[in-house]
């Protein structure tokens, strides 16, 4: 009533009328978190709106006084603010649904029919809004899956057909949302190979911005489905209205942007439609992938650490367990090793301190054997000149050595050079009157074929089969898709538009069926770096390579990036011979992550040898608050000498913060304290240096006490600078 008696009077007229004479028919649907709501309501023709996007109200009730507030009770109700835009009728925007019905007309219109709620324990509730063409046989179910505690919003659509002959989508988003704002600042990611996660932020301006990747096996090469966007002004960490926003789906993606002429901001995210034209028959509905949201009136840090909640609790398998350390061999000895080699590099593992040694590319195929990467993929038989005794063996040395084994697969391709090749070529996704155009060499297997993906089950099928024992799992899939063509969806009169779907499809139904049988082996989902990050892919898998590249300052910005979407227990981050910096600065950047070496441990000369031992330890000893604690960023290495980051317990009692000098310019390094986040003012705590290397001091003094408050007010100086270019520091309370 306050907005009502604050507001003009010619408005409230308006308020009223508007009101009154849509009061039969509106309904309105609060779609609620702790602290946020999107309100959509009915108008009189039924078409459904989005009237409101934000912080909740504390009075449900006055959601209905917003619509008839908006510039749009004009008559344009609905044109830009539709919770699914149809196209074709009454709408001329960027359509969320478009459709070919089975006559070949091409309008849809959609209507309210129902809703409900249906509440999945103390803090989950699912809202689905029935809608349908009153012409068509079509229907629409929105879904809005709410997290409250963690204010995050899974949102997808379920399409129906019921019309007798087969009908075409031709667009089928997964969300279509509403922003009311000034101005929008969208950050977004760029990149290629082992150039993962460059973040360019920029006003959104009138007309449609349109993030894609059309790469068929994979959503990201150039450009990852994840990203930021901030309202009225560019957000900070701490500040502004910030919405963080990703596609759980690993193939093709598309979102558009548009900035109507009321200034707000429409936003359709889904499957990219390119050449993905999708029939539906009489009687069945196509589900679309999930869009994942997260909105924050308080800054980036906020929303990650409630994305992170969230996908630890809800998303990544095991994602409030625990990880293994491990020694990779792929930078060690890259297709040359043997039995010998291996077994002395288990020793080496074991030396090291890790969990696990994971064995990579190269140990496997004989005919055309895997020496190098243009032969062998596909070819799934250990190879008889490196590993004479098979993979059973292996498990067992290492055993023997004290370590778990893992192993790498890449089962969704191929090589032409291969027996595979030779004898399904009809398993190849090519087209068969166009050469052949590869990356690395290689084609990727036509998932949307059921034998094909009996065949991926079955490669880790026999593997586990045949030893039990098998840790760790690094599935690899190193190839986009080129000429995208099924000779399976051809030979079953099945249309080739459906491949780019199928495929991912069929990908998730191999990756089921085999968390059906083997729930629990960690597995990192790697892409040739980060070609695959994305939260449908986490359901089964605990954790993802995020480049080839792992020089660690370009790993600094890179993991930093990668952390406002996902928590620091999925990021794979190794210890490797890349870049300039020395063995401290690369394994304290490493920290940050899930820390593994893939370096070759006998080269290390003693007091290396001695740091690494130690790190393994002390990473053990922090994992804990890494893997489960809150992330705060303190120091952005965009903008300063350096970065600063910190995990502190839920219950505060202990933080480590990390800090990595990225600039060697005019004595660069922390001429400042750097405040802390995420203590508690009222606890006292002491600060002690982790990780030193071997014989050097500390200039932080372990015998002061500090309150939380000094060290969120005043600071604390980690001394970075190019004598100390990496400081990892353990704030603990005193008790
Ligand atoms: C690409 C991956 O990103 C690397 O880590 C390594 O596993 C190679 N493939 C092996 O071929």
């Amino acid at each position: 009533m306050n907005l009502l008696r604050r507001t003009a009077f010619p408005l409230l007229l308006l308020v009223l009328h508007a009101f009154c004479s849509a009061a039969q028919t509106k309904v309105t649907i609060p779609i609620e978190t702790a602290q946020n709501a999107l309100v959509l309501q009915t108008d009189q023709d039924k078409h459904l709106s989005i009237i409101y996007f934000g912080k909740k109200l504390a009075q449900a009730s006055e959601y209905d006084l917003v619509s008839a507030q908006s510039r749009q009770r004009d008559g344009n109700a609905g044109i830009y603010n539709s919770a699914y835009t149809p196209a074709g009728s009454w709408s001329i925007s960027e359509p969320a649904l478009q459709v070919t019905h089975a006559d070949g007309n091409k309008s849809t219109d959609l209507v309210y029919v129902n809703h409900q709620t249906t509440r999945e324990g103390d803090n989950v509730v699912v809202t689905s809004i029935q809608l349908k063409d009153p012409a068509y046989a079509v229907e629409v179910t929105l879904f809005y899956k709410t997290y409250s505690r963690e204010n995050v919003v899974e949102q997808w659509s379920l399409i129906k057909s019921a019309e007798k002959g087969e009908i075409t989508l031709n667009k089928y988003a997964s969300a279509n949302l509403y922003f009311p704002g000034k101005d929008f600042y969208l950050t977004h990611y760029n990149g290629t190979w082992a150039r993962e996660m460059n973040p360019e932020e920029e006003q959104l301006t009138a007309g449609i911005r349109v993030l894609d990747s059309k790469l068929g096996t994979r959503a990201n090469l150039f450009q990852p489905p994840s990203f930021q966007l901030s309202f009225d002004n560019p957000a900070t960490e701490t500040e502004g209205k910030v919405l963080l926003g990703t596609l759980a789906w690993s193939g093709n993606f598309r979102m558009d942007f548009e900035v109507d002429s009321y200034h707000n901001l429409r936003l359709i995210a889904g499957i990219n439609n390119y050449a993905s034209e999708y029939p539906l028959g009489p009687g069945k509905d196509f589900k679309t992938p999930s869009f994942i949201y997260t909105f924050s009136e308080n800054g980036k840090g906020e929303a990650s650490r409630n994305l992170h909640n969230w996908a630890r609790k809800y998303r990544i398998l095991d994602g409030e367990g625990s990880r293994l350390t491990l020694l990779n061999n792929w930078e060690a000895t890259y297709f040359d090793f043997n039995e010998e080699k291996l077994s002395g590099l288990f020793k080496d593992g074991k030396k090291l301190g890790v969990d696990l040694f994971l064995l990579d590319d190269g140990w496997f195929a004989n005919k055309y054997p895997r020496n190098d990467d243009r032969a062998g993929l596909g070819d799934w038989q250990e190879n008889v000149k490196k590993l004479p005794h098979g993979i059973g063996y292996l498990v067992k040395e290492a055993k023997n050595a004290g370590i778990k084994f893992g192993i790498w697969v890449e089962p969704e391709m191929v090589n032409p050079k291969s027996e595979l090749y030779e004898k399904h070529p009809d398993w190849v996704i090519r087209q068969p009157q166009r050469p052949e155009h590869y990356m690395r060499n290689q084609l990727p297997l036509d998932l949307s074929n059921p034998e094909v993906q009996n065949f991926v089950f079955g490669i880790l099928d026999k593997l586990f089969t045949e030893n039990p024992d098998i840790a760790y799992i690094k599935w690899d899939c190193n190839a986009i898709t080129f000429n995208a063509h099924s000779a399976y969806l051809e030979k079953n009169k099945q249309k080739q538009s459906q491949l780019y779907v199928d495929y991912v499809r069929g990908l998730y139904k191999v990756l089921e069926k085999l968390r059906a049988k083997y729930p629990k082996v960690p597995m990192m989902l790697c892409s040739g770096g980060g070609g695959r990050v994305d939260y449908e892919a986490l359901k089964y898998f605990t954790e993802f390579w995020p480049s080839d590249n792992t020089d660690p300052l370009e790993r600094v910005f890179m993991q930093w990036e990668y952390s406002y979407f996902f928590p620091a227990l999925t990021q794979s981050a190794h210890v490797t011979d890349w870049g300039k910096q020395p063995l401290k600065f690369r394994t304290d950047v490493a920290m940050m992550g899930k820390l593994g070496y893939d370096i070759v441990v006998s080269h290390l000369n003693e007091k290396d040898l001695q740091f690494s031992q130690q790190s393994v330890a002390t990473y053990n000893a922090i994992k804990d608050v890494v893997w489960h604690g809150d992330l705060y960023r303190l120091i952005d290495p965009k903008k300063n000498d350096f970065a600063s980051l910190l995990f502190a317990t839920k219950n505060k009692d202990r933080a480590i913060v990390l800090s990595y000098l990225v600039s060697n310019r005019n004595g660069a390094g922390s001429d400042m304290a750097v405040r802390l986040q995420g203590l508690d003012a009222g606890k006292k705590y002491k600060v002690k240096e982790l990780n030193l290397y071997p014989d050097s001091k500390s200039p932080v003094r372990e015998d002061q006490v500090y309150s939380g408050d000094f060290l969120m007010t005043a600071g604390f100086n980690p001394v970075v600078n190019a004598r100390r270019a990496s400081v990892i520091l353990e704030i603990l309370e005193i008790k």
